[in-house]
């Protein structure tokens, strides 16, 4: 537990879960784990507490909010008519609690601040177990955007939510590393096919085999819709998202695969073109799933690489990716240079959140 003013561990769980219930009830935000990122929760059905989340990370008025609930009969309450869409009883049932979020009606419960005036709200049911006995025992459901100041990479331990938010909320329950680093899974499931609006923890794999979700569909890579595109609530189109003050140049390999030669080559030669344009004392970071970089050097400039996980476990890369670009982005770099994956599984996530980090994408 942080207490961002003068950090302090209390006692026991028990003495800083308590704490954490009276702020929410008292309409605060505090920092909270879950098992994707660290969230920024207030009440989800307190119009103060919802004005402040928007307030405190500095986040665009238009862009809505997930409600977090800690089981079935806490959702049933707060839909119309108490009813669940039948297409999501398959899922909840796999894949809750966990990284899947689903886009449900909105009940007049719902203040219309979490969905920006949207007729559809989006609802989580987490499994990480201070989030569960967080919600469970404040009663009520909790809305939680990424606990990221707005455009940065999203934190995925409570000292990233201090770097961001300190001194701007009164808590952070620590809960240690979270365990997937991607956010959830966004699924419309209200669409026809049904949609993932954002790819996340929750893989398209895992999803696509159960009932009633033989057709679905990722948004952007298997269709588009103008419609959509235009609209704030589609997750991560509008704004500027995951940027850390260096510049990400991304590497993609091909999808027929290319080695990390390859991407050593591209480094260099990417180098090589910012020291002829003139760039001086030329620092850059290395977030890397090949093993070709393990003595990876340059004489033209100063370099920190770091492994990002194995491309043959994108689950791993998922959970290293951002915290290794705000560790790379703490040293003062001025280029993180990131070797993408294939779009397997956590892959799909993963490469999603890298596109819109980098501002120079190169393909091996
Ligand atoms: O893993 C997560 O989802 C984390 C943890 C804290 O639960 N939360 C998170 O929240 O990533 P945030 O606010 O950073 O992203 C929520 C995304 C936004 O991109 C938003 O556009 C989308 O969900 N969203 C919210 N309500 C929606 C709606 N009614 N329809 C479509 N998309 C919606
Ligand atoms: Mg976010």
């Amino acid at each position: 537990l942080y207490d961002p003013k003068s950090i302090f561990s209390v006692a026991s769980e028990e003495a800083a879960l308590m704490e954490a219930v009276k702020l929410l009830k008292e309409d605060e935000v505090i920092g909270m784990p879950t098992e994707t990122v660290y969230g920024l929760a207030a009440n989800a059905l307190s119009e103060i507490g919802i004005s402040k989340i928007y307030s405190v990370k500095n986040r665009p008025q238009d862009n809505p909010l997930i409600v977090h609930v800690s089981s079935l009969s806490m959702l049933e309450s707060i839909m119309p008519e108490n009813r669940i869409p039948p297409i999501y009883l398959p899922l909840l049932e796999k894949l809750w609690p966990g990284a899947l979020t689903i886009i449900v009606p909105k009940a007049d419960i719902i203040p219309s601040a979490i969905t920006c005036g949207q007729p559809t709200v989006a609802i989580r049911f987490p499994s990480h177990p201070v989030a569960r006995a967080l919600i469970e025992r404040c009663g009520f459901p909790i809305a939680a955007p990424s606990a990221n100041s707005s455009g940065k990479p999203s934190p995925t331990l409570a000292s990233h939510v201090m770097d961001d938010l300190n001194n701007r909320i009164p808590l952070i329950l620590d809960g240690g590393q979270c365990d997937f680093g991607v956010e959830s899974t966004v699924l419309d499931g209200l669409r026809n096919p049904p949609a993932i609006l954002r790819p996340g923890g929750c893989t398209y794999e895992d999803i696509q085999k159960l009932p009633g979700m033989e057709k679905l569909q990722v948004y952007r890579k298997h269709f588009v819709d103008k419609q959509l595109e235009m609209m704030p609530t589609t997750p991560g189109m509008k704004y500027r998202h995951y940027s850390p003050e260096a510049a990400v140049v991304l590497l993609e390999h091909p999808v027929d695969g290319s080695n990390g030669r390859d991407t050593v080559a591209a480094i260099q030669k990417e180098i090589d073109r910012l020291v002829e344009a003139g760039q001086q004392n030329l620092k850059v970071g290395v977030l890397h799933t090949s093993d070709e970089f393990q003595d990876f050097s340059d004489n033209k400039a100063q370099i920190i690489s770091q492994q990002m996980g194995r491309a043959s476990h994108p689950e791993e890369v998922a959970k290293a990716m951002f915290v290794g670009i705000r560790h790379l982005d703490s040293q003062g770099v001025d280029y993180i240079f990131i070797e993408g994956i294939s779009e397997d599984r956590e892959g799909m996530a993963v490469m999603n959140r890298l596109r819109k980090a980098a501002s120079t994408i190169i393909q091996l």
